[in-house]
């Protein structure tokens, strides 16, 4: 059931939910997250068992604050000072685990690292707080099908297995949040989110290395499949024309060729706002899919959240795993 994120009573009434071992729609300024209590196995297998996620990848604990998070990981000066300056936000470190923490194994993948985040949303600081735990929560789609921005896609996806969908309206960020791992004072990007990679660079004073890139190595995300965030529609990237029977994503004034064909037009941010453009996105693939044999998306810059934009669109228009 949809109930409002600032009403009292349903925060009340989602504690008892989790502390029961059952699952609550929470907001984010991300995205809205399906949340468990993150030290009870059997909470957090329902989390899988209700995305219906192929395997278990691990999970982000998200905390009330950084006082919180000190309990589950051991902070590396540099994460400190990252989470100082970026907390409470989209930002998701990725940390060495502390022994006793109470997680879960089935949260952490039994990996010995563990990804904490704070997140900054009023209402999921509320239930935070409130629940005086952590909260594992993935995005609160079924697993493949795009993160959701409000508590309608929520219900789409997963009405009939979640007693509580908490409802703040949409996301204000609309992408997931930035995965940093420390190691050795360097800093790697496991996934490009909210909180920009020159934003980062700039508090760090070091460049941001992306996982993956030259070094084998080096640590990643497990949980970035190639083909995700897919609707069922193929995608096509950086388009200079569109074709027929196609709807286009558009960002800024400037319209591919057969713009004006095209089977729909969403416009992600007219004015050009990257910021603007990742807040729309998931609502906009989501409009799309099923009104047109493919969608067309017109360039993006690949800078501050353009990054995680086209992050996001590219695996959208990956190949899909036969399953
Ligand atoms: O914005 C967000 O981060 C949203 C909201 C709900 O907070 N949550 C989210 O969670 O996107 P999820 O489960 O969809 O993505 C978590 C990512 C996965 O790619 C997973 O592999 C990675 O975090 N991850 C979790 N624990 C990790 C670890 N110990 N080491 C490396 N990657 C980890
Ligand atoms: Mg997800």
């Amino acid at each position: 059931m949809i109930r409002s994120a600032f009403d009292a009573a349903a925060i009340r009434d989602a504690v008892e939910v989790l502390a029961a071992g059952g699952l609550v729609a929470m907001p984010t300024e991300t995205v809205y997250g399906l949340a468990a209590d993150a030290c009870s196995g059997e909470a957090v297998a329902r989390i899988y068992a209700a995305k219906g996620r192929p395997r278990f990848n691990p999970l982000i604990a998200h905390v009330a604050d950084l006082a919180a998070a000190e309990k589950l990981a051991m902070f590396d000066p540099l994460s400190r000072r990252l989470a100082e300056a970026f907390w409470p936000g989209p930002l998701t470190l990725v940390l060495s685990k502390r022994s006793d923490t109470g997680l879960s194994d089935l949260a952490t993948a039994g990996l010995d690292t563990v990804a904490v985040r704070v997140p900054a949303h009023p209402a999921a600081q509320a239930l935070l707080r409130a629940f005086e735990g952590p909260l594992a929560a993935p995005s609160a789609n079924r697993s493949g099908h795009v993160s959701p921005t409000t508590a309608a896609h929520v219900e789409a996806d997963l009405g009939d297995v979640v007693p509580i969908i908490l409802d703040a309206g949409p996301s204000a960020v609309g992408v997931e949040s930035t995965i940093l791992c420390i190691v050795d004072g360097t800093v790697h990007l496991l996934r490009a989110g909210g909180l920009a990679r020159e934003a980062i660079e700039a508090l760090a004073g070091r460049p941001v290395i992306i996982a993956g890139l030259d070094d084998p190595e080096a640590p990643v995300a497990p949980g970035q499949l190639a083909s995700h965030y897919a609707p069922s529609a193929p995608v096509r990237l950086d388009v200079a024309d569109v074709r027929p029977g196609e709807a286009l994503i558009a960002f800024g004034l400037r319209l591919p060729h057969g713009a004006e064909e095209a089977v729909a037009i969403i416009n992600l941010s007219p004015r050009g706002d990257l910021v603007e453009a990742a807040a729309g996105l998931f609502a906009a693939l989501r409009q799309l899919d099923g009104k047109a044999s493919a969608i067309a998306v017109s360039p993006i810059p690949n800078e501050g959240l353009g990054e995680a934009i086209r992050d996001r669109l590219a695996r959208a228009a990956a190949p899909r795993p036969e399953d």
